[in-house]
């Protein structure tokens, strides 16, 4: 069965390769650090049937918390809010090479909602923030909802209201 945790030392984060050298690069040299220094969290997801040493990391993302100016949403939105609002970052989010197209990003967006909520649940935030590093990396986040920010194409918003939508829908 296969599980979302939060990246130990017992994780094979040698041996992930995602096609992108700053994505591999982050979690071997980087996740864990931030995550001891209370920079960003990064989650897993593995198959837990895997007891073959090392446990292999099938993809990643990692969440951090920031702040927005409400200028960069769209004027409908932005009404709403007071001029700076808090949100969630997802800083990287990232699939193995031969695990790509199987569903697997999904499956970890998905549980980067989850973890939003509860994070939503206790402190607040008006939704999800990414940076895409690319328009293809764009276009996959648009079909979850994501919509481009005022300020700048590759960054995409979720507001809370389409997660919470996303998650009643998935049940
Ligand atoms: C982008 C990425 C996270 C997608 O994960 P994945 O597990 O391969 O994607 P999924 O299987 O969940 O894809 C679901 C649907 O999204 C679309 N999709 C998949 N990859 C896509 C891509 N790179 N661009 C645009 N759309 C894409 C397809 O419609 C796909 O459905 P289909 O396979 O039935 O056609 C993964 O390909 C990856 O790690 N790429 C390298 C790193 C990267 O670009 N990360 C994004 C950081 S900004």
């Amino acid at each position: 069965m296969r599980k979302i945790e939060l990246l130990a030392q017992f994780h094979d984060r040698e041996g992930f390769d995602c096609g992108s050298d700053p994505l591999n690069a982050f979690l071997k040299q980087t996740a864990r650090q931030h995550a001891e220094r209370g920079i960003s969290r990064t989650f897993v997801l593995v198959d837990e049937d895997d007891t073959s040493g090392p446990k292999p990391i099938l993809g990643f993302f990692s969440l951090n918390l920031c702040q927005l100016k409400t200028d960069v949403l769209a004027p409908e939105e932005a009404k709403r809010f007071p001029r700076a609002v808090p949100g969630v970052r997802l800083g990287r989010l990232a699939v193995a090479k031969e695990r790509q197209r199987q569903g697997i990003g999904t499956t970890l967006l998905i549980g980067a909602m989850m973890k939003f909520m509860e994070i939503f649940n206790t402190a607040g935030g008006i939704g999800l923030f990414v940076d895409a590093k690319d328009h293809e990396a764009k276009r996959y986040y648009e079909q979850f909802g994501f919509v481009p920010l005022a300020s700048n194409e590759l960054e995409l918003f979720l507001p809370v209201k389409s997660i919470a939508e996303a998650l009643a829908h998935i049940g």
